[in-house]
């Protein structure tokens, strides 16, 4: 009799269990293609706060190239992870990453940078929060016209360094965002110069930047764009290694993490004049809470979140960050 009840019991208990994602089950996996970039560590930190917040635990992998991605999936799944957000180094890894986290029953999201497939186009199927880049990249064409016009500079004596990476469809519609502004406020077409990127990082826009300035040693005043703040500071490192004074530059860059934030910290103001802020806390912290709610309650999130940004400059940084709620 004892032991038929024990039995019956256990059987309870068990059902219940099964019926339940526990917390301290929960493993999801958060992988970033630059992971020494302000921007990702961010985001990680705030993805943290989640798993503290809620009890899940979370691992941070940082993938530079596909094939660390294609065994970061695997090495989550080993783990007993049961789903991951992602960052991706290369978007055109779309459909190969989409297979494995199936393969390897892992619920997938991605951030920032969106996934596509074969055809060039963006894989809407996969749950995705972005920034919103076109908007992004006018609010930085606005800032730069708004700046040149406040200079007095005359538009057809200034050149424009549009530090590109064009294999990142949201970095293409950050530029264009920015140069559809500064065409709209009266910017010449013909003044804009590319400078294409080997990678997104400072020392590859610096050297992309170099070749066009050196190209056009007549030109007196210089405005720059790009991706993000790294780029921006890249062009503006660029002006200065050739001796151009920082009253000539006006940089305006996105992002806002540390990256900006030392720029505008130097005494001295420098040619990086502002910076449209994103929220990393959106990116980071929401992204993770909606996976969580994915894997403990089946809740699937949104399929596109995008995200806004607002204008920062040297002397009100901290004041953005605070109404974007990040601190
Ligand atoms: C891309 C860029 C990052 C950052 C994010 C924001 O991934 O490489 O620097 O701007 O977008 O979404």
């Amino acid at each position: 009799m004892r032991s038929w009840k024990a039995a019956i019991l256990a059987g309870v208990v068990a059902f219940a269990a099964a019926g339940t994602t526990y917390a301290a089950d929960i493993k999801i996996g958060f992988i970033v293609k630059q992971p020494e970039e302000p921007w990702f560590q961010d985001e990680w930190k705030f993805a943290d706060q989640a798993a503290t917040e809620k009890g899940f635990t979370l691992v941070k992998i940082g993938a530079e190239d596909g094939e660390k991605v294609m065994s970061a999936i695997d090495n989550l799944a080993a783990q007993g992870a049961q789903g991951f957000i992602v960052c991706t180094p290369d978007v055109k890894l779309g459909p190969g990453i989409v297979a494995k986290a199936m393969a390897n029953d892992l619920k997938l999201m991605t951030v920032d940078d969106r996934l596509v497939g074969a055809d060039g186009n963006a894989l809407e199927d996969v749950v995705h929060m972005g920034i919103s880049a076109t908007k992004i990249g006018e609010t930085v064409g606005q800032a730069l016209a708004d700046e040149i016009k406040k200079r007095g500079w005359d538009m057809k004596n200034v050149g424009a360094i549009r530090v590109s990476y064009d294999q990142l469809p949201t970095a293409v519609d950050r530029v264009e965002g920015a140069i559809a502004a500064l065409k709209a406020a009266g910017f010449p077409a013909e003044n804009i110069y590319d400078a294409p990127q080997a990678k997104t990082d400072t020392e590859a826009a610096l050297n992309a930047a170099t070749t066009v300035l050196n190209k056009h040693a007549d030109v007196k005043h210089w405005i720059a764009f790009g991706l993000n703040d790294e780029a921006v500071l890249g062009a503006v490192r660029a002006t200065e290694s050739v001796g151009i004074s920082a009253d000539n530059v006006i940089g305006v860059g996105i992002g806002g993490a540390e990256s900006a934030i030392n720029e505008f910290k130097k005494p001295t103001p420098t040619g990086f004049f502002g910076t449209v802020i994103i929220s990393p806390k959106r990116h980071g912290y929401e992204t993770a809470m909606n996976m969580y709610e994915w894997v403990a309650n089946d809740k699937e999130p949104e399929k596109l979140t995008l995200t806004a940004g607002a204008l920062a400059v040297r002397g009100d940084y901290d004041a953005v960050r605070k109404d974007l709620g990040i601190e």
